[in-house]
């Protein structure tokens, strides 16, 4: 059932475990996702970003999401969220179409024009009854901090400022930096765990971690227990489908033009992939009994 993020994250809060939110951009990465928290008995958050609501249609994308779950999957409990909104006009879109949880991402700007954009987009949502999301630190992307050494000090989120930034903005949740980067990117060789604890005790809210898709389940867990309580995923799933279909359809020895054989077998490449995060995490086996 299509449930408040807010409620999937605070109850993930409150027993201590982690949810995944994972992209998707098409009906193979839905499936694949809804089926992985099927299976798990897990809830789960699916998210899209700007560029995949140009790619497929944003009320295409959403549309599909909440059909699949209403039809299919009416036990799950299912968020819909907008990842990376980075700016007005985005957050706009997505609460036209009917996103009820959004991202503002103005990690990239200045801390005070961070501060106040996210201000004026989270009181812009609240009063709408929408969910926010906001970063502070910054999340790197491959493309941005190459595989040379990284000055990680620079993208660190600071704990006074993160007080002071959720009490002025009032998001429901906060994406933080530790030493995590966005794809599967050379990261920081640990997560700052102190860091991170010292942040969970500032604000004894939801905590997200994006850009650690690739992370083993020792950091996964340690994170889970210094106050992380969502994982972003994309680039895990972009890799298990493009490696399947790249196995499946090798060159042009393919016996089966019937495309579903591909796309089922990517399919279920993200599916198992899914299921493990949802293991490490420890949201699967957590949906509730009045759920
Ligand atoms: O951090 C978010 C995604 O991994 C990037 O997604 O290529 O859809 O913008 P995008
Ligand atoms: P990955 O690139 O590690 O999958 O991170 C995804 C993400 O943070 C989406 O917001
Ligand atoms: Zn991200």
């Amino acid at each position: 059932m299509i449930t408040e993020v807010k409620k999937i994250l605070d109850n993930a809060n409150k027993g201590n475990y982690a949810v995944g939110a994972f992209n998707t951009v098409n009906l193979e990465f839905t499936m694949a996702i809804l089926e992985a928290a099927k299976e798990k008995n897990s809830p789960v958050i699916i998210q899209v970003t700007e560029k995949t609501m140009d790619y497929a249609g944003g009320r295409a994308i959403f549309g599909l999401i909440k059909t699949l779950v209403e039809c299919y999957y009416p036990q799950i409990p299912v968020g819909i969220h907008l990842d990376h909104g980075k700016d007005f006009e985005v957050v706009q879109r997505a609460l036209e179409i009917g996103f009820t949880s959004i991202m503002y991402d103005g990690s990239r700007k200045k801390y005070a024009d961070n501060l106040m954009t996210t201000k004026k987009i989270a009181q812009f949502c609240h009063e709408r009854g929408v969910n926010v999301q906001g970063e502070l630190g910054n999340v790197p992307y491959l493309r941005e901090i190459g595989s040379e050494e990284v000055n990680w000090d620079k993208y660190m989120t600071d704990p006074d400022q993160a007080e002071e930034f959720v009490r002025e903005t009032g998001v429901d949740a906060l994406a933080v930096a530790v030493g995590n980067a966005h794809d599967f990117a050379k990261e920081r060789p640990e997560p700052d765990y102190e860091r991170l604890g010292k942040i969970n005790e500032r604000l004894n809210m939801p905590l997200i971690m994006h850009g650690a898709s690739d992370w083993e389940e020792e950091k996964v867990t340690e994170a889970v227990r210094r106050g992380i309580n969502c994982f972003n995923v994309d680039t895990a799933s972009r890799v298990a489908f493009v490696t399947s279909l790249g196995k499946t359809i090798d060159g042009n020895k393919s016996v089966s033009f019937d495309v579903r054989d591909h796309l089922g077998q990517a399919k279920s490449a993200i599916t198992e992939m899914v299921k493990k995060k949802m293991d490490m995490f420890g949201s699967s086996g957590k949906i509730e009994k009045s759920e």
